[in-house]
């Protein structure tokens, strides 16, 4: 596995480069959920392909106040995760490599990201196109892999693609969870042992909804409502926001039909994790 740390190397080595590249792009701290991502990149590469993972806490995409400093940051791990499965090339830039201390130019996405965790995260999806698009033209992947478990993220950068023209296929990954339900995030390990069994009702709160929808419910307002109930039983669980969305332009449904997507986020203690389902 070859590893870069610069942007002049980075550029070379795309430049250099033959054959198709399919980038993982992740902040660390790897987990199974990541492992998934790089089996789909693989399978999208092929064996003679590049498959490529960047790691980066991007400083742009946390707000004021939030988890940056105590983010996790395992190197170590995180190379061997990487190796183990099967990666070619892992980019690995400092924060000041990424970002000029004068620089003045963002991506911003201007409406799928005014809701949801836009609207609880101001900045967030900014920092989040910026750099993705900064890796974009670093890396010059032929295609990227994104978890559905960011699921506006998604929407937003295979938007961002399209209003951009980046010559790169956008592939969504399904969620990886545990056993019982919990959806893995590098977020996770901030729980402790009470509240990692209270985090298990987010994706419960999300099945019950699929399943109500499946025997007939339709009326979102209901939905959501019942969602609320089952969720706020939890003592250390407090909602941040539940919406019913059509799964492309996010945009809010009355009536839970083809496409419609339950998105979540929840505080479990200090803890926010996000969740998702289809709900047909
Ligand atoms: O999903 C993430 O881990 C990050 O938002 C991403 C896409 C790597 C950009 O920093």
């Amino acid at each position: 596995m070859k590893i870069l740390e610069t942007i002049a190397n980075v550029h070379a080595h795309s430049r250099g480069r033959s054959g198709r590249s399919i980038l993982v792009p992740t902040m660390g701290a790897l987990h199974r959920g990541h492992v998934e991502l790089v089996r789909a990149a693989r399978e999208h590469a092929g064996a003679d392909g590049e498959v490529a993972v960047s790691i980066f806490v991007n400083p742009l995409q946390f707000e004021p106040g939030s988890d940056l400093e105590k983010y996790p940051r395992p190197e170590t791990r995180d190379e061997e995760a990487c190796r183990n499965a099967g990666v070619n090339l892992l980019f690995r830039p400092a924060a000041n490599e990424m970002y000029a201390v004068d620089r003045s130019v963002v991506v911003d996405e201007t409406t799928l990201s005014q809701t949801m965790e836009g609207a609880s995260r101001p900045g967030h999806f900014r920092g989040v196109c910026t750099v993705v698009a900064k890796l974009f033209n670093l890396l010059a992947p032929d295609a990227a892999v994104f978890g559905e478990k960011d699921y506006q993220q998604l929407a937003i950068v295979r938007r961002m693609v399209r209003d951009l023209d980046f010559p790169i296929e956008i592939i969504g990954v399904p969620t990886v969870r545990e056993a019982d339900g919990l959806a893995l995030s590098s977020r996770n390990q901030y729980l402790s042992a009470t509240e990692r069994t209270d985090a298990t009702v987010l994706s419960r709160a999300l099945r019950d909804a699929k399943e109500r929808v499946k025997a007939g419910e339709t009326s979102t307002t209901k939905l959501i409502s019942l969602a609320t109930k089952t969720i706020t039983r939890e003592q250390s669980a407090r909602i941040d926001y539940i919406s019913i969305v059509d799964g492309e332009t996010l945009e809010p449904l009355e009536v839970a039909r083809s496409n419609a997507r339950m998105l979540l986020a929840v505080f479990i203690g200090d803890t926010r994790l996000i969740d998702n389902i289809s709900l047909t």
